[in-house]
């Protein structure tokens, strides 16, 4: 395994693979590997004959005030990790080269990357589009491997990849969960043990809004209302927001149906957390038929 830093060398790695016609897998992560990147790394080894894994804490993703400073790296652990999971190439860039001075062109994917975590997060978006296909044009990958927590992110690049007409197919895959429901994250680290504990009010919502739906309750506002009571009770939550929205427009809806996607975002303490999960499987809408 290689571990590489230069953009320059990445680019011509990468053209020398596609030239010996092999294709190249993706996974585009900021480090501090956990068990839901090994899972991407598990099916971009399956997918490409050149395994890459990217490892860069994007600052342009990031807000005034928000965690860039303090966002967990460990490189060498994440180093043995990527090894394991037999990737051939770390490409891990300084800020420097990805943004040297005088950059001035930025990626900005309207409308669906506007609500959820695009209003509370305003340039998010911008920053991960920007990023992401940077690193397109550097990996030059066929398929690129995303985690489906980070709901909002994934639909904004497939829109992204689709508006801009880049040859990359871009692949979703199931959340992975800590045994106890919480949704797996770089960020739980920094969750105190009360706090992880009630960190699980956001899987616990998901299963609530789901038993909801299986008694029958198909209005979104008396979902969410009662969601967001649930989730009041645990001290150290502030909820960002709790929506039901159409899974791929990003719109509000009223009444769940089977494109339906409930969204969350809550702080507990200073830790702000995101989980997501549809609300109708295709059994409960067959068994309905
Ligand atoms: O999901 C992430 O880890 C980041 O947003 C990504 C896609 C690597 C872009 O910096």
């Amino acid at each position: 395994m290689d571990i590489i830093k230069s953009v320059t060398e990445m680019q011509q790695r990468a053209v020398s693979a596609r030239t010996a016609g092999q294709t190249i897998s993706f996974v585009p992560t900021m480090g501090f590997l956990h068990q839901g990147h090994l899972s991407l790394l598990e099916e971009g080894r399956r997918r490409g004959d050149l395994l890459v894994l990217s490892i860069f804490v994007n600052p342009t993703q990031f807000g005034p005030g928000e965690d860039l400073d303090v966002y967990p790296r460990d490189l060498e652990q994440d180093s043995q990790l990527a090894q394991q999971a037999d990737v051939d190439i770390i490409f891990a860039p300084d800020a420097k080269d990805i943004y040297p001075p005088g950059y001035a062109t930025y990626v900005n994917v309207e409308g669906i990357s506007e609500p959820l975590c695009g209003s509370s997060r305003p340039g998010h978006f911008r920053g991960i589009c920007t990023v992401v296909s940077k690193l397109f044009n550097i990996i030059q990958p066929q398929v690129a491997i995303f985690g489906n927590k980070d709901f909002q992110q994934l639909a904004v690049i497939k829109r992204m990849t689709l508006d801009m007409n880049l040859p990359v197919e871009i692949l979703g895959l199931p959340i992975f969960r800590e045994a106890d429901g919480l949704a797996m994250s770089s960020r739980n680290v920094y969750l105190t043990q009360d706090q992880r504990k009630q960190a699980l009010v956001l899987s616990q919502s998901l299963a609530t809004a789901k038993e909801l739906v299986g008694a029958g309750e198909l209005d979104c506002a008396a979902i969410i209302a009662q969601l967001k009571k649930n989730i009041a009770q645990q001290p150290d939550a502030r909820i960002d927001y709790v929506q039901i929205c159409h899974q791929l427009t990003l719109e509000d809806q009223i009444r769940v149906d089977a494109d339906s996607v409930l969204l969350l975002a809550v702080f507990i303490g200073k830790t702000r957390l995101i989980d997501n999960s549809h609300l109708v499987t295709f059994c409960e809408i067959t068994n309905n038929d």
